[in-house]
């Protein structure tokens, strides 16, 4: 592929060719759909990004009229889109909405879904491109991918540009075992081309900018490895609770429901080597090559690269919060982790002797996702000694989420006539430079996916890498049961035991 004119490089330019598209999205009555999908297929709409001929189905078992889906989206669209509705470009976008009511199990569901695609084929004479988006908890997935193999919707077209396309949300398996299983279910009935396996940090533009950070500027790169760098911290932590999703989060815990996919992405992409091309294929290579290098992980004993906690009740911004244990729909008996801390060696040239402490949590002190590159402190012979000048650690952060941008941290003489230092920073910040209505993470995911551009999706070796890694500590802390699950107060940063995770470095997290 001529790489000037890959789409990664293209942006969000007009026009990008998405074929002819009928969108199926099963769970459309969700929560999902309502506040992310539904909005950034409108602002694409907006954008004149989407075809003439775009039809969207929504599917799911509750009795919906084709009208009150077109109300019911109509109203999330006013209340979660980053634009304001227009009435044109929604009238064209909601025409074009109905609405499927079946059982996920029923195969004369997707028939009939068949049989309407190919009504709309007739009507527009010519053939269309297939989406079908999973969105519904994952205890249906499985029942889903077969039913669309079964009634041959999946196959439609697949050796011409108009294949059927799959996207899958998350959680991709609960362990190795389950995600492999549900990726050897996909391959019997898409192609691997076809499958497009959904981590929404991946559209984070923030996300997308740290390839470029490294591998378009000079001053970076030369000094990404082991020579330079101390550590790297990788945190995504979070202040709410667990709202009302408490059945689905006490099923799931921070491991499953933020480590292996959000955090484990920050991880591949921080740590990757620079990929020959920027084909999608090159660069999933190299971060499942990524992956695979970091080490097993030491579960017991002093060295134990593991923290698990819940959190108690405490203070958020000045107000009570409960305890996990006492929101709506958690045992209160639960063994449920809501945070989890690790530190991971990459066993590679690049890497070796540099931890990666990686952490995610619910109700900490703020929310923040970032990745800090802790560089080595300078050679202590000039400003060392007597005077105690106090050198600080050199450090980047990049901050994802909330106010995106990248800070570098350095030691700066301070004005008068002794010599003081003190840690001084730069700051880059993306509302600043570009403004702050920019697209939204679903937007670029939902028209890669339409174009056929894989390349902010993970392929299936990716999610079996990770697994891999994490799977053995999952069933390491359900044998422990409670032994090894700490606790922290809500709005703190997490229980003191993940300090001394760093401390056995001499290192600290940056809170
Ligand atoms: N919500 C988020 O913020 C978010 C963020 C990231 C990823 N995700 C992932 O996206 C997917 C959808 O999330 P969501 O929050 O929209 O889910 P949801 O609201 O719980 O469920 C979506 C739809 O699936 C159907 N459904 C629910 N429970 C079901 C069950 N036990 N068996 C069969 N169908 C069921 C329901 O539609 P019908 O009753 O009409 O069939 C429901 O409206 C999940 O995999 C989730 O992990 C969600």
């Amino acid at each position: 592929m001529d790489e000037s004119r890959h789409p990664f490089l293209e942006g969000l330019s007009k026009h990008r060719g998405v074929p002819p598209t009928v969108a199926v999205i099963f769970g459309a009555s969700g929560d999902l759909t309502a506040r992310k999908l539904l909005p950034a297929i409108y602002n694409l709409g907006v954008d004149n990004l989407l075809p003439n001929e775009f039809h969207l189905i929504g599917f799911g078992r509750k009795p919906i009229t084709d009208e009150s889906f077109r109300d019911n989206m109509e109203s999330a669209i006013l209340e979660h889109s980053r634009r304001r509705i227009k009435g044109e470009i929604w009238q064209r976008v909601r025409a074009n909405m109905t609405y499927n009511s079946s059982e996920y199990q029923d195969i004369d569901g997707y028939k009939a879904l068949a049989r309407k695609i190919d009504l709309l084929e007739n009507k527009l004479g010519r053939k269309v491109q297939r989406i079908f988006y999973i969105s519904t908890p994952p205890s249906v997935f499985e029942q889903i991918i077969e039913s669309l193999g079964e009634s041959g919707l999946a196959q439609a077209n697949s050796n011409s540009p108009l294949a059927s396309k799959v996207i899958i949300e998350k959680p991709f398996g609960r362990d190795l075992e389950s995600a492999n299983n549900l990726n050897n279910l996909i391959n019997k009935v898409f192609q691997e081309s076809q499958v497009f396996r959904i981590d929404h940090y991946l559209g984070k533009e923030t996300v997308q900018d740290l390839l470029v950070q490294r591998f378009a500027n000079a001053i970076f790169e030369p000094i990404w490895n082991r020579e330079y760098i101390d550590c790297v911290q990788i945190t995504v932590a979070e202040k709410l609770g667990v709202g009302n999703r408490g059945g689905y989060y006490d099923g799931s815990g921070a491991l499953r429901d933020m480590v292996q996919n959000h955090t484990m992405q920050l991880v591949a992409l921080t740590a990757m080597e620079p990929p020959l091309s920027l084909d999608p294929e090159s660069i999933r290579d190299e971060k499942v090559k990524v992956i695979r290098s970091i080490q097993p992980l030491n579960l017991i004993g002093d060295n134990s690269d593991v923290v698990r906690a819940q959190y108690k009740e405490g203070l958020i911004d000045g107000e009570k919060a409960r305890a996990y244990i006492d929101e709506d729909g958690i045992p209160k008996d639960s063994n449920t982790e809501t945070y989890a801390a690790l530190r991971l060696m990459i066993n590679n040239w690049r890497w070796k002797g540099v931890p990666f402490y990686i952490r995610s949590g619910k109700r900490m002190a703020l929310r923040t996702s970032e990745i800090v590159i802790r560089f080595k402190k300078p050679p202590g012979i000039l400003f060392s000694g007597e005077k105690h000048f106090n050198v600080s650690d050199n450090t980047m952060v990049i901050h994802i989420q909330p106010n995106e941008g990248i800070t570098l941290v350095m030691n700066s003489k301070v004005p008068g006539l002794e010599t003081r230092m003190q840690p001084v920073k730069m700051h880059f910040s993306y509302a600043t430079t570009f403004g702050s209505n920019t697209p939204e993470a679903y937007e670029r995911l939902i028209l890669d996916a339409m174009i056929g551009d894989s390349t902010l999706f993970i392929r299936g070796d990716e999610t079996e890498a990770s697994w891999k890694l994490l799977s053995p500590l999952l069933s390491f802390w359900e044998e422990r049961g409670k032994e090894e699950l700490k606790s922290y107060s809500a709005g703190s940063w997490g229980p003191s035991i993940s300090d001394s995770l760093l401390a056995q470095k001499m290192h600290e997290w940056r809170n």
